[in-house]
């Protein structure tokens, strides 16, 4: 089985990056600059936040982290994204999600400057993606592609079925891959909760995409010999033989599945690391419009 190390692809593509930031500062041009915003103290969302400024770091974007916490109102934070969106050095910034439960996630998310919107979640930016037209793409859907893409993954008439629905990565996923186009033109089913015997679909798969957020449910019943797998879950479980007294795992059982399948995404070191380089992908693409 091929391993799909995304912590390797995301380190080459992040040399490839700091070399045009490089040339950029050599000629004098606008180093991009990456705000994102961190309500409360989701522990998930603490880890996923400093590596992406950590990230900006190691290839010499700038970065700026804005913490407020989990009182926050929504006023106020309709009030940072306004003024992120007027400040002509933030080339573009993100809202980490999730937000606490008394914040209305729609509501902030349509106040954000389709043009600042590098995580692609706007609906502006996700018409643009439907349609074809140039956007910036959402990070997770856009860092799978690109992985399938360095690895010569053939998507072309292939089966692909994805598990979840969600607005970040099951439904752009189902999008990018039955669109026109490489990677693309896939026959893609996407799975959900009400979806009636999910095996089924699970088993049809050359390429299956799981990002359902419930550890290791994918099992190796579930799936096709010589598969390709990408797990998008990073899910913590209780562990309390580990020093933090959680594992992380995926949406699939990874161990279970390494005789039978021909590539697959570890958790972590997979997807995670893909996901951040497209953000930064698509930070370099707004400080250049
Ligand atoms: N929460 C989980 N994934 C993401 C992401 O890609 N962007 C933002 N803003 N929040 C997330």
């Amino acid at each position: 089985m091929k391993v799909l190390d995304g912590k390797a692809l995301a380190a080459t593509i992040k040399e490839e990056l700091k070399q045009e930031v490089d040339t950029i500062r050599l000629a004098g041009g606008k180093i991009p600059h990456l705000a994102a915003v961190l309500v409360g103290e989701d522990p998930a969302s603490q880890v996923y936040v400093r590596n992406k400024v950590k990230s900006c770091e190691m290839v010499g974007f700038q970065s700026s982290l804005i913490r407020r916490p989990a009182e926050i109102t929504q006023t106020e934070l309709l009030e940072i994204v306004d003024e992120l969106n007027k400040n002509p050095d933030i080339d573009g910034f993100i809202v980490q999600l999730p937000l606490p439960k008394h914040l209305d996630e729609n509501t902030i998310n349509l106040a954000i400057d389709p043009k600042k919107d590098v995580d692609g979640f706007t609906p502006v930016n996700i018409g643009m993606m439907t349609l074809g037209l140039p956007s910036y793409l959402p990070a997770t859907p856009n860092g799978i592609v690109t992985m399938l893409d360095r690895y010569g993954i053939e998507t072309s008439g292939k089966e692909v079925v994805v598990l979840g629905r969600s607005n970040i990565v099951g439904t752009p996923m189902t999008i990018l891959l039955s669109r026109k186009g490489n990677p693309g033109n896939a026959t893609v089913t996407m799975c959900h909760s009400r979806t009636k015997d999910l095996a089924f679909h699970t088993k049809r798969a050359d390429i299956l995409i799981a990002a359902i957020g419930i550890p290791e449910m994918v099992t190796a019943d579930m799936v096709k010999e010589g598969a390709v797998i990408i797990d998008v879950g990073i899910n913590r479980v209780e562990d309390a033989s580990r020093k933090r007294g959680y594992r992380l795992c995926g949406d699939v059982d990874y161990a279970g599945l390494e005789g039978k399948v021909a590539a697959m995404t570890p958790v972590p070191g997979g997807v995670g690391p893909m996901t951040i380089v497209s953000l930064m992908m698509n930070t370099l693409a707004a400080s250049k419009r």
